[in-house]
This record gives C-alpha cells, structure tokens and sequence, in this order.
C-alpha cells in the first residue's frame, strides 16, 4: 500500500509484473483481471493509442463531449473521471475549459499513477484515488461532472455504476460518458480485426517479406493479451437499452448519440495492421494515409450516413443524463 498524497488515503500499489498463477486466476476474475492488465499497460498506454495532451487530443476530447452535450454551461466546478487510464478524456477536457478541478479515478493503482503525473505536468488541478466504479469512494452530492470514456463496457453492473454517479453528483449534475463500443459496431470491429490479423500474419510469413513480421514472440504475447482483453471487455451496448439503464438508475434528460460507422470500418482494421507488423515499420505515409482517410470517412459519416443509417449500427456509444434537481 502506498499513501496518496493528494487525496491522503492510502491507495493499492501499482502491480505492472504479474505472476502465471495471477494470471491464471484473473481469467475467472474480471476485477483482477481489469488490475493486471491495466497496470501491466500503464507505462506504455499513451504510446500504444497515441494519447497526447496536445491541440489533436484536446481536440477530439472536446468534440466527444460537445457531440454529447451541444449546449453546456461551462466551466463545470468540480468534475470527477471514472477509469481514467492515464488521463487522457478529463486532463484534455480541462485543458479545453470544461471544468476547473478534477478528480481522476480507476481500479488500476498503475493508471491513476501515471493520469496524476500526466496532470502535474499539464499544470491541472487534479487530485487521485483507486477506485471501483461500482462503489465511488467520494460523498453524496460532490461533484458537478462525471465523465468517463472507454470505461462503461468493462464494469460488471453498469446500472449500479451509474446509481454511484448519480449519487455523487450535485442536484442538477451532469455525467457524460464516450467511447463505448456499440452491439453492432463491436461485431464489425472483431470481424474485421480477425480477418486482418489472419491476413497480416499469414502474408508476412511468404518469402521475401519476413521484415514485415514481428518476431513470434510479440505475436504470442500479442495473442495472450488479445485473451486477457476477452475478459476485460465485459459489454457491449445497444443505444436505446444503456439510455433506459440510465433512467433506470435515477437519471433524467438522459440521451445516447452514435458516431463512426466509415470510419470504424477503416479505423479498425488499420489499428489491427499496426499491431501486426513491426513498429516504425509503415513510416508517414502510412500515418497520413491512415489519418486522411480517417477524417475523410468521418466527414461521410457525419453528413451523409448519420442521416439513413439507423443509430444503432454506428460503432461509439456517448450518453449523457443529469441527475435530478431535488
Ligand atoms: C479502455 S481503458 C480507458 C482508459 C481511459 N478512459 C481512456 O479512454 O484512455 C478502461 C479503464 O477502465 C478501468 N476500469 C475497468 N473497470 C473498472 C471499474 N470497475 N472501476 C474503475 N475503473 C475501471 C481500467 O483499469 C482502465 O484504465
């Protein structure tokens, strides 16, 4: 146990190096398994989904948050992150003026380590705790924002989650939540991946394009990892049944919007390339091939499909709700 200077409670250790019995018994245990996986990336996580806390990621942060929630009244007081990795949704949103204070939270001791160093550097104000998302350790009525993205599908009761939330929320209190894979979109993405992977790592074993291959140990370690994710990744959500969680749990004014359909179905399998073959390998034109293309099947999305494709069918999930004045 290490003491939290900031929130002055005494907080689990960052654990990066887990035993094959751990491992082992993670794989019947999500909550540990969320433990291992998470402090094993920490150090490494920003590098491996190219977070930064610059213009680009201030940017799509923002615009997570503005599509769930056009017309906000900033700034925001006092906001509060469940499962914020390494920072990367709150820490951008405040560098963009949505709140003033924050707390970032997650069951990975690793996590909340490297998002507290991630904010001390960006100059915020933020403060740190372990936390379960099922049982927020803060008071009734703290907070003014709750936000979260990419959090949502790994907690095993989402609807108690959101009770929590609700529950430090002031009267009046929003929370936001981004990044959550939807039940169709997640279909595509897996298929899609797979069908990559397989592609990538059979290609690559033909003679002559051997330095297009990552040594088999990265490619087992890679396929262990791919088996842990299976457990971490819990749910996946169809838009109208997580707003009717929402409700359920006590919110009102509650509201899921979608986005990235195209563009998920680039997005995906130019993720899975990547992973596939050796780092540094793909160089600029790649990246500027991989970003263009990116923005371009984004645009489509937003001024074409959105319009005739039924919302359920797009990959991310963002819902919003408010808790009620009293
Ligand atoms: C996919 S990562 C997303 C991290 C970060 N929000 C981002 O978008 O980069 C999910 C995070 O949720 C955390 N997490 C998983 N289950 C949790 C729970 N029950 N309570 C709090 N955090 C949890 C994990 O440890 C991990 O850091």
């Amino acid at each position: 146990m290490t003491v939290n200077p900031i929130a002055g409670t005494s907080d689990p250790a960052p654990h990066p190096h887990a035993t094959a019995e751990e491992v082992e018994a993670a794989y019947q245990d999500t909550k540990l398994a969320q433990v291992l996986y998470h402090d094993w990336e920490a150090e490494t996580y920003d590098d491996k989904w190219s977070i930064s806390y610059d213009e680009r990621c201030i940017e799509y942060a923002r615009g997570r948050f503005d599509k769930a929630v056009p017309q906000a009244d900033l700034p925001y007081g006092r906001a509060l992150e469940l499962g914020c990795g390494t920072g990367f949704f709150l820490l951008n949103l405040m560098q963009s003026g949505i709140a003033e204070k924050g707390s970032v939270t997650d069951l990975s001791p690793g996590m909340v380590k490297v998002a507290l160093r991630n904010a001390e550097n960006l100059g915020l104000d933020v403060d740190g705790r372990v936390a379960d998302a099922e049982t927020i350790p803060y008071d009734d009525d703290t907070f003014d924002l709750v936000v979260g993205h990419a959090v949502l599908h790994h907690i095993p009761d989402v609807e108690k989650s959101l009770r929590e939330v609700l529950r430090v929320l002031k009267p009046g209190g929003r929370f936001v939540f981004a990044g959550e894979p939807s039940t169709v979109g997640d279909f595509y993405a897996r298929w899609l991946s797979r069908a990559t992977w397989a592609a990538a790592t059979n290609v690559t074993r033909l003679p002559g394009l051997g330095q297009w291959r990552r040594t088999q140990e990265e490619l087992d370690e890679s396929s262990r990892a791919a088996a842990l994710e299976a457990v971490v990744d819990i749910h996946t959500f169809d838009p109208a049944h997580l707003e009717d969680i929402a409700r359920s749990a006590g919110g009102e004014d509650v509201e899921a919007v979608t986005e990235e359909f195209a563009a998920a179905m680039l997005g995906w399998p130019v993720r899975t390339f990547e992973a596939a073959v050796p780092p540094g390998r793909l160089g600029w034109s790649w990246a500027r091939f991989a970003f263009g293309g990116y923005k371009r099947l984004t645009w489509l999305d937003e001024n074409v499909l959105q319009r005739f494709v039924p919302r359920s069918f797009f990959y991310n999930v963002l819902i919003t709700g408010a808790k009620p004045q009293g």
